[in-house]
């Protein structure tokens, strides 16, 4: 028999990946309006995570919609397609055994379960940024509730398209409430606690 050219063609699994890291995989994923504050949470996690030395990547709208949806917008057909392809990429990751931080409006409680089901319920950790609308119009970052008031961007999210507060989170925030270091250190302990499981 011949064995010398035969190689095994399974790839490694998730544990393998993660008995190298030293850590386990999931998906912490930041909901609410835009301007909330996911985004900014999700960044101070990061470099947490790093200094603890907890690898993990972060999947938001500069990197996801610049990118691999480029071509979508904001209907609600697009909206589902944005969150379907993150949740596919972010099960990718998760798979490897890193901690994924997905920081997405992902509005409604379909879009969200859809993610769930996609990535495994034991994996998906939901963070309701709950920062209210007239805070996040307030801040208006980027400009857009101004401009959705005066009718110029159509569909957006907490003025003229819906947003469905989550049923069931492993953490709410309201980022007017408190300040930055204690978001963060909040997600960091459910990732903490989830860790040890
Ligand atoms: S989602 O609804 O499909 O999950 P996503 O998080 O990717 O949204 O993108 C939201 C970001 O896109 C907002 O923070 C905002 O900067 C920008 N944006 C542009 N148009 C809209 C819109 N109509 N509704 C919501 N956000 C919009």
């Amino acid at each position: 028999m011949i064995t010398e050219n035969i190689y095994p063609i399974s790839m490694m699994t998730r544990q393998d990946k993660e008995s190298l890291l030293h850590q386990r995989g999931m998906m912490i994923w930041f909901t609410g309006l835009s301007g909330s504050g996911k985004s900014t949470i999700a960044l101070g996690v990061e470099r947490e995570l790093h200094r603890l030395g907890i690898l993990c990547r972060i999947l938001d709208g500069d990197n996801i919609r610049t990118g691999i949806n480029a071509g979508l917008g904001f209907s609600a057909d697009d909206r589902r397609e944005n969150i379907r392809r993150i949740a596919e990429v972010g099960k990718l990751f998760v798979d490897t055994g890193i901690v994924t931080l997905a920081a997405f409006v992902s509005p409604t409680n379909e879009y969200r379960q859809m993610a769930r089901d996609i990535i495994g319920a034991d994996d998906f950790k939901e963070v309701y940024v709950s920062t209210p609308l007239e805070e996040c119009e307030r801040r208006d970052v980027k400009g857009l509730y101004a401009r959705a008031r005066r009718g110029e961007v159509k569909d957006f999210t907490g003025i003229s398209a819906p947003f469905e507060v989550p049923e069931h989170p492993a953490l709410t925030i309201d980022t007017s409430t408190q300040p930055l270091e204690t978001s963060v250190a909040q997600v960091i302990e459910l990732i903490q606690s989830l860790q040890k499981q």
